[in-house]
């Protein structure tokens, strides 16, 4: 049996070679009718956080786009255009001096794929008996079915809790300090009521990440919050620390004429 599979196995392989020759041959050729195999698979890359941040690959116009990710990571690592699927951030103080349109965000909600039971199916404003409406940690095995991270939720050392974050009444938007909604698409007005400092520096461009002109007027995609931290784990379980390490890139090509760059790894002074 096993003798005939082999060559059976090559002759297609020929006849696969041969006919990709034929077409490439044959440029004016029509396109082959697409067969369930040879139709291209999506290429889904993420952005900040593998799983919550999925961007899928597509043309903006022929040759160009909208991303390239990276074969080793998966994440996004050049953009056919910065703004794609952009909208205008949210107004917020201090920040009069950026023009009108000038900086924008991608927008979370598309991402929540709970979101759309929350604030209607379950959460429409009356709750069920005994349901958790104070800010005490309460286990919620509905939500914990759902969302196993809520199980061992990280986030405040047992010092904050879903209302602390989640509106009472409005479950499909955040809430302020004094119970005003916020939208699911600026989280940057949640983390700021408790992280006051980290809103600072990431409007200053210290922390986090911006995308687009990079004149000091220019228009940029600011990445929101939640794009690199998961609210829920900000802890990251075992590493206690407030952000899950992202797989590192693999060491770009040597310039030209470099054989190797271990002397990198050795310093130049003794300890
Ligand atoms: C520190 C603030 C904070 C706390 C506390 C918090 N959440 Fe969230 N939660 C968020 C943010 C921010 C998002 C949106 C995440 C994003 O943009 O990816 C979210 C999203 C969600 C979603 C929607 C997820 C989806 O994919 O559709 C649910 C459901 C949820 N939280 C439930 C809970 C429950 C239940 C608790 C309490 C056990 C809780 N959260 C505690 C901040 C918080
Ligand atoms: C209700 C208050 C509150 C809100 C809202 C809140 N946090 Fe926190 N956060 C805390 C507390 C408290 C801690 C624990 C600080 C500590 O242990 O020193 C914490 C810790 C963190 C840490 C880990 C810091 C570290 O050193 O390990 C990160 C990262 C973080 N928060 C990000 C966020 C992000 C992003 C948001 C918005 C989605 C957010 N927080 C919203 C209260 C809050
Ligand atoms: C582009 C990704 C990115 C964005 C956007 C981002 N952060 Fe961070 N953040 C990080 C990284 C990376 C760290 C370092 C984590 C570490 O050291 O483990 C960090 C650390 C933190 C910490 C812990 C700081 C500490 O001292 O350990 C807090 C709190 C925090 N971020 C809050 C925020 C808030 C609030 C926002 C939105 C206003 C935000 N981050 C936006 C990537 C981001």
């Amino acid at each position: 049996m096993k003798r005939i599979a082999v060559p059976a196995v090559l002759l297609a392989l020929g006849a696969a070679v041969l006919l990709s020759v034929m077409a490439q041959n044959a440029p004016d050729a029509p396109a082959p009718a697409p067969t369930a195999a040879a139709e291209k698979k999506d290429v889904v890359c993420f952005e900040g956080r593998k799983g919550a941040t999925d961007v899928t690959q597509r043309e903006l116009k022929p040759g160009l786009p909208n991303v390239k990710c990276s074969p080793t990571t998966g994440a996004a690592l050049w953009y056919g255009d910065p703004y794609d699927g952009t909208v205008a951030m949210a107004k917020m103080p201090n920040m009069d001096n950026i023009p009108e349109g000038h900086a924008v965000v991608s927008p979370r909600t598309p991402h929540l794929k709970q979101l759309a039971a929350c604030g209607t199916a379950c959460h429409n404003g009356t709750y069920p008996k005994g349901f958790p409406t104070s800010k005490e940690a309460t286990p919620i095995p509905t939500m914990e079915a759902m969302m196993p991270e809520l199980k061992d939720f990280q986030h405040g050392r047992g010092g904050i809790w879903c209302l602390d974050c989640h509106h009472t009444t409005q479950r499909n938007k955040f809430t302020d300090n004094f119970g005003k909604p916020i939208s699911m698409d600026e989280p940057q007005s949640l983390c700021g009521k408790c992280h006051g400092d980290k809103l600072r520096d990431w409007r200053d461009g210290i922390h986090g990440k911006r995308i687009g002109d990079f004149t000091s007027t220019g228009k940029k995609r600011w990445f929101t919050c939640s794009e690199c931290h998961n609210p829920h784990n900000v802890q990251d379980g075992a590493r206690n620390r407030g952000f899950a390490q992202l797989q590192p890139e693999p060491p770009p090509q040597l310039p030209k004429g470099m054989k190797s760059a271990e002397f990198e790894k050795t310093h130049p002074i003794a300890h």
